[in-house]
């Protein structure tokens, strides 16, 4: 019989919702159990989710011996604290984007996956889609010709005080939050990172970005523009341009289970595709990987390319001036 992932959450976060159902309905995995800061929090929170164990502090949940994966969905500063220790306790790890903030902290990962033998995965639900899937095939096969140009947003009005998104030293800022997104289908199409990048923001009181817009240039001549905003009424797109056609994406981020985009070539072709639940995808691939051995759909030094750029991209705009990746 095949064997049975018991996940942990790791905190009580919003996004929890979301991963929740998939874990129910993956015949492979079983949700097993939630930490919070405070164990009444958890107590509540395992109550209402109906999961088995509760523990008020995460390190505890770490030291539980019957969780095999657990899912990090803390605010963006406190990833790699935790991926480390989680990997350090044995566990694999789906952790939610941005991974990391600095490129030195994903190398930690990198090997520290290694040493503990654990799979180490940026959360990144898209990239499971069948929308996704069928983008790379038409990459592949040719059917825009050789890909020139990639254009992407993710644009949408943040209306929570107190989030860790407008916090700096917490990781916040439109770029991390969501300009991850288009950065990161961009570097997924070219199948590298960016050698040259240039950004510029608009800063919100609290000092974070609150709009941010990028530009990268790559060593087989792609050019990439990206933008991302907390303060601008919510649109996302990717636009694929290739010596033969386009690929117009209006829904790249967020697919639901019967999405479509174009196929530009001398026409416009609809290209619909039948997906499965959007968070569904990453918690199979976690699964493929760690009981099948499986290659990661987003393995971690794709992540590193994409924090690698995104730092950049911050100190570009810090700068002013265009910075070598
Ligand atoms: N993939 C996606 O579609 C998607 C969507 C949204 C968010 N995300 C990612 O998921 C992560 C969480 O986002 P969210 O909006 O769901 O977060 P959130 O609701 O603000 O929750 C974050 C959780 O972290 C814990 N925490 C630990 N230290 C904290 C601190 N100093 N301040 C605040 N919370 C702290 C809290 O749990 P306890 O109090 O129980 O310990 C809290 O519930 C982020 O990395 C974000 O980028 C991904």
């Amino acid at each position: 019989m095949e064997k049975i992932l018991r996940w942990g959450l790791l905190g009580t976060a919003r996004i929890n919702r979301s991963l929740i159902p998939p874990l129910r309905s993956s015949r492979r995995n079983q949700l097993a159990a939630v930490a919070s800061r405070s164990l009444e929090k958890a107590q509540e929170y395992a109550r209402e989710w109906r999961i088995p164990s509760a523990y008020g502090s995460y390190q505890a949940l770490l030291d539980d011996p019957k969780i095999d994966v657990v899912y990090i969905s803390l605010p963006n500063h406190l990833h790699v604290e935790w991926a480390l220790k989680a990997a350090e306790a044995g566990k694999h790890v789906l952790c939610e984007k941005p991974i990391a903030l600095r490129t030195e902290d994903v190398d930690a990962m990198l090997a520290a996956s290694k040493t503990h033998n654990v799979h180490i995965a940026e959360a990144f639900m898209y990239r499971h889609h069948a929308q996704t899937l069928k983008v790379q095939e038409l990459l592949e096969t040719g059917a825009i010709g050789e890909l020139q140009t990639a254009q992407g947003s993710f644009l949408f009005k943040l209306n929570r005080p107190g989030s860790y998104r407008w916090e700096p030293d917490q990781g916040g800022g439109s770029l991390w939050d969501v300009g991850c997104y288009p950065l990161g289908y961009a570097i997924m199409a070219v199948g590298a990172a960016p050698v040259e990048v240039m950004g510029w923001q608009r800063i919100a009181p609290s000092g974070i970005d609150h709009t941010f817009f990028g530009q990268m240039r790559f060593a087989n001549g792609v050019l990439a523009q990206i933008q991302s905003s907390f303060a601008l009424p919510s649109f996302s797109n990717m636009e694929l341009r290739g010596t033969e056609g386009a690929l117009l994406i209006p829904d790249p981020f967020t697919p639901s289970q019967r999405s479509q985009f174009i196929l530009q070539r001398e026409k416009n072709h609809k290209v619909r595709v039948k997906g499965s639940e959007l968070y569904l995808g990453e918690v199979e691939n976690m699964s493929d990987v760690i009981l099948n051995g499986a290659p990661a759909r987003v393995p971690l030094e794709e992540s590193r390319r994409i924090v690698q750029s995104l730092a950049a991209l911050h100190r570009s705009a810090e700068t002013g001036q265009p910075v070598k990746v």
